[in-house]
């Protein structure tokens, strides 16, 4: 769910406590070499589009790919790195929820509670996640291991209630199976995902989805028999989509 914009030099340094809620933040600066490597790898992400300001989501990623969050001195290095100013800057990484504001655990285990997961079970795994791991909406485990969210849905709604860990799928959970992945992160056993390629930690994927691939994207079945029931259908009955008008220019 989209967060209320901040300026960035509206950030107060906070003692961070796991239990605290979504407003908390922090405020490290980025160590020289960080800030080196994100000036290096960002640099390939701007060459690769027209308008350098489109590089913005992937180089909010690198940066925290270095620090686990996207610090107001990220947001100052992103915005001199675009030409933006830090305003600019701070409005979207304060939008989307993918940006975390302060240190995220190695796991960030996000309980769908939209609709349709929450009435399957999505509300009820969420509350006793909650419990199991003893820190609220946002919160991370003391060991640093775990940071747990709850989010909107994923467009996976054939397989709820779906548990995401870094962004992979675990179908089709329980409050038993939830508990039981959350252990597994926890002592260092991360199970595969239902679909999708293996669990790397969040600083990893932030780096992925700044554009640096890891060569494990095709890895791990992808689409799975309930999402293909429609196309299974469709081909028993000959049916298929109508073809594109020349006149769309697609
Ligand atoms: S409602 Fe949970 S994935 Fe759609």
């Amino acid at each position: 769910m989209p967060q209320q914009p901040m300026s960035s030099d509206a950030l107060p340094m906070v003692t961070l406590d796991p239990r605290l809620g979504p407003a908390a933040v922090a405020s490290d600066p980025l160590s020289d070499d960080a800030r080196q490597r994100v000036r290096e790898l960002g640099a390939h992400v701007i060459a690769r589009y027209p308008r350098s300001r489109s590089a913005l989501m992937p180089l909010l990623y690198l940066v925290q790919a270095e620090q686990g969050y996207v610090s107001p001195d990220g947001i100052k290095l992103v915005a001199e790195m675009l030409n933006l100013t830090t305003a600019e800057v701070s409005a979207v990484s304060t939008f989307y929820t993918m940006y975390k504001r302060r240190p995220c655990g190695d796991y960030a285990v996000g309980v769908c509670t939209n609709t349709l997961c929450a009435i399957l079970g999505g509300d009820a795994i969420f509350e006793s996640l909650k419990e199991h791991l003893g820190v609220g909406n946002n919160g991370t485990t003391p060991d640093g291991k775990v940071t747990l969210e709850h989010i909107e849905c994923n467009a996976a709604c054939d397989y709820a209630p779906v548990v995401m860990v870094n962004w992979e799928f675990f179908d089709n959970q329980t409050v038993e199976s939830a508990k039981e992945l959350v252990d597994r992160l926890r002592a260092g056993d991360p199970p595969a995902p239902t679909r999708g390629a293996p669990l790397r930690t969040h600083m990893e994927t932030s780096k992925v989805l700044a554009g640096f691939a890891d060569g494990a994207v095709n890895a791990g079945p992808s689409a799975g028999p309930a999402s293909l029931t429609g196309l299974e259908l469709a081909r028993e009955r000959n049916e298929s989509a109508p073809a594109m008008r020349q006149e769309d220019g697609r």
